[in-house]
């Protein structure tokens, strides 16, 4: 860290940023990531938003999901955050250049850690990631794993079932081990030593996936690389809140009770109440008439 900066972020920590951080995902799964940056983090004000009106992203096309992150950002950008974590995978791949292009504050996804914490832990050099199609389809995460080191062998697999399953609570029975099998046998016969789980909801399917995968593999969950991410871009730039019980609020774009109901279980603690906004786009959207 240059003189400079470290200065900054002295001063920041004795003044403390109060300005909230906002975390966006396109539902619920992004609570694994919340939750991450809560125990780092337990000062931080959080904002989460759930684009819960429009999931799934991890279908839908890069193009869509740049419109719908950039709604988010602008959301949290009029409640004056002072750093906003894309903790959806599908959006993390596809949109942050984005982001990026159009606010100053630190702007992080999953992706980046997520890579970076797999290139660490791999001996062998060949590391299995799986995701969304979209996540997949974007290429992100071979790019971010082989910026780290261009020796790694990457395989992919997209696992679009894992989402639903995760959602319906299907995480370690009978259904779910052999669609973990049938996903996933190809990854284990190309003798990955490391997998990453490019995907917010996979954690919950982790015993199930680590037990097919057996112990000579590592699974990487790319939340709690994300929170030490983000405490020291938050540190480097002067804006951690070095005191006080930091809180949660929670937005979502459709009604609130199946986030909330699915909340606890993703988050790790009750959800207890959760605002619906409209975005201008779904707005927009919701405004238009059949066949119009
Ligand atoms: N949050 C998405 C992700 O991490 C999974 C759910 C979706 O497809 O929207 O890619």
């Amino acid at each position: 860290m240059s003189p400079a900066k470290r200065k900054r972020s002295v001063e920041g920590n004795q003044a403390g940023d109060d300005r909230p951080i906002g975390v966006f995902d396109s539902g619920v799964g992004g609570l694994t990531v919340l939750s991450a940056i809560s125990q780092l983090l337990p000062n931080e004000n959080l904002m989460y938003l759930g684009d819960t009106a429009r999931v799934p992203y991890g279908s839908k096309s890069a193009e869509t999901v740049n419109a719908y992150a950039l709604e988010t950002a602008d959301f949290f950008a009029a409640r004056g955050v002072k750093a906003m974590v894309v903790a959806c995978n599908t959006a993390s791949a596809t949109a942050l250049p984005t982001l990026r292009e159009r606010f100053s504050m630190p702007i992080l996804g999953v992706v980046t850690p997520g890579a970076a914490a797999a290139a660490k832990q791999t001996t062998n050099r060949r590391v299995g990631v799986i995701g969304t199609e979209a996540t997949m389809a974007s290429g992100a995460y071979p790019r971010a794993l082989l910026a780290v080191d261009s020796e790694i062998e990457i395989f992919t697999r997209a696992c679009p079932l894992f989402v639903p399953l995760a959602e319906e609570g299907w995480v370690d029975n009978d259904i779910s081990r052999r669609v973990v099998a049938r996903y996933l046998s190809s990854l284990k016969a190309s003798g990955v030593d490391t997998l990453v789980l490019g995907c917010t909801h996979y954690p919950l399917l982790g015993a199930a996936i680590g037990r097919y995968l057996g112990d000579s593999v590592a699974i990487v969950d790319s939340a709690a690389a994300t929170a030490l991410a983000l405490r020291e871009a938050l540190c480097e730039e002067g804006l951690l809140r070095g005191r006080g019980r930091g809180d949660a609020s929670f937005f979502v774009t459709d009604v609130p009770d199946r986030f909330m109901h699915l909340g606890t279980r993703f988050y790790g603690e009750s959800v207890a109440s959760a605002v619906r906004v409209v975005l201008r786009g779904a707005e927009g959207f919701a405004g238009k008439q059949p066949g119009g």
